[in-house]
């Protein structure tokens, strides 16, 4: 029975990785921080608790696998910062990279000498991931981490070529595994993965941001300044629907019940300058004022968006059904008067993968806010859309 090992296997790509592996009839190695002996069990594996940024823990399962055929150094994470670098604390960018760096490294150390003694066919398949091919504007010490990952696998290609050990490394976009709501199904991200190791192919790539990757290159060695990355195609969403030729709808107006009529509009039209455009107040002691709060657009996201925007936001889940948000010139300077004005932040200003910056916030009449102040417009049109995209992880 052939031999394969899985670094990251209790879930997601790691868990589709060992699955596979095991309906082709090798005996799997399962390593992970979480047990993977239920998992071991239903796939007739082996279970190991291992820590990848432990070189000793690294060795121990080199150790118990020493005849594998396939070793698939996969296990990750993502740091709580999707952020600029310099928003991720040292502790952070220390066990990020102890993680998917050290990870890797360690592996490399604890198998290749043993794979090479052994001699038989073996085939090294690394995850790495788009963000290492591509640099978007957030990700904290992610992307620094998966860049790393990418030029040791390439190192290690280079060193071990004319050998029996191949090198494959893995670049998906986004994944639907615990590290992502949306994106590919992990079990066919696992099937090319072992698939191009079989044909010897080193880089997998995600298809549609191939020509994103030659214009990075194209762009850097040109002189250029980094541009956030976009994939070849874009998604054609109206194409999906059947929209009307002539809107059918002239205006949007949120209506809103303000128990604290005063103060929701003292901080609506006062605070966040949204002028009065009709007022009227009966004899009943009904009041209303209608503020004119700009262009109006209804925007229609399915859970899993709105669960992205949050993490991007916030980094939890804490967008109630109906969230209002203002497009505003100055985001940081409209949040503060809005904390002044009594409004409770929820995130502070922070940079999205898109380059518009949001805040978000409680404010009067029970709202959940988001602030958002859209990149500078470049003389081609605006540089990007805020909440309509979707970054690759
Ligand atoms: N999901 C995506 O969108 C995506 C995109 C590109 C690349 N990746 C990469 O794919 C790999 C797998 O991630 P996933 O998406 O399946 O996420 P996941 O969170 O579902 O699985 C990662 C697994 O790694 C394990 N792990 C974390 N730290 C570990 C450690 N120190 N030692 C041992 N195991 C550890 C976790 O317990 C978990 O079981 C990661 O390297 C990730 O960076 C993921």
């Amino acid at each position: 029975m052939t031999v394969a090992v899985v670094t990251g296997a209790a879930s997601g790509i790691g868990h589709a990785l060992a699955s596979q592996l095991a309906r082709e009839g090798h005996l799997v190695h399962l390593a992970d921080v979480t047990p993977t002996a239920e998992l071991a069990a239903q796939l007739g594996g082996v279970p190991h608790q291992v820590d990848v940024a432990d070189s000793q823990d690294m060795q121990r399962l080199a150790d118990n696998a020493a005849d594998a055929a396939i070793v698939c150094l996969n296990a990750g994470i993502v740091g709580p910062t999707t952020g600029a670098p310099w928003e991720a604390v040292p502790a952070e960018w220390d066990r990020v990279l102890r993680v998917n760096l050290g990870g890797v490294v360690n592996g490399l150390r604890a198998f290749v000498p043993g794979l090479l003694q052994y001699g038989h066919p073996a085939h090294l398949v690394i995850t790495a991931s788009l963000a290492g091919l591509l640099t978007f504007p957030g990700g904290g010490a992610y992307a620094a981490s998966k860049h790393a990952v990418l030029a040791v696998a390439e190192q290690a290609a280079l060193a071990l070529a004319d050998t029996n050990v191949t090198v494959t490394v893995l670049c998906p976009a986004l994944v639907r595994t615990r590290m992502s709501e949306i994106g590919d199904d992990p079990a066919e991200v696992a099937a090319d993965a072992l698939a191009a190791a079989r044909a010897g192919q080193f880089l997998v790539t995600p298809s549609g941001w191939e020509e994103a990757i030659q214009r990075r290159t194209d762009l850097l060695t040109t002189g250029g300044t980094p541009q956030m990355p976009r994939p070849t195609a874009e998604p054609d969403v109206t194409s999906a629907y059947d929209v009307p030729p002539t809107p059918g709808v002239r205006q949007m107006r949120l209506v809103v019940e303000a128990a604290e009529y005063d103060e929701a509009l003292r901080f609506y039209r006062d605070v966040l300058g949204a002028p009065v455009e009709l007022q009227i107040h009966g004899d009943q002691g009904e009041k209303v004022t209608i503020l004119d709060a700009g262009r109006a657009t209804l925007e229609l996201s399915n859970p899993e968006q709105v669960a992205m925007i949050d993490r991007f936001e916030v980094g939890r889940r804490v967008a109630p059904h109906l969230r209002v948000a203002f497009e505003v010139d100055d985001v940081d300077e409209a949040s503060a008067r809005a904390k002044a004005a009594g409004a409770t932040m929820i995130a502070e200003p922070t940079l999205t993968p898109w380059q518009s910056r949001n805040a978000r916030l409680t404010a009067p009449a029970g709202l959940q806010l988001t602030l958002f102040e859209e990149p500078a417009a470049e003389p081609d049109g605006p540089k990007g859309a805020n909440t309509t995209e979707t970054p690759p992880g």
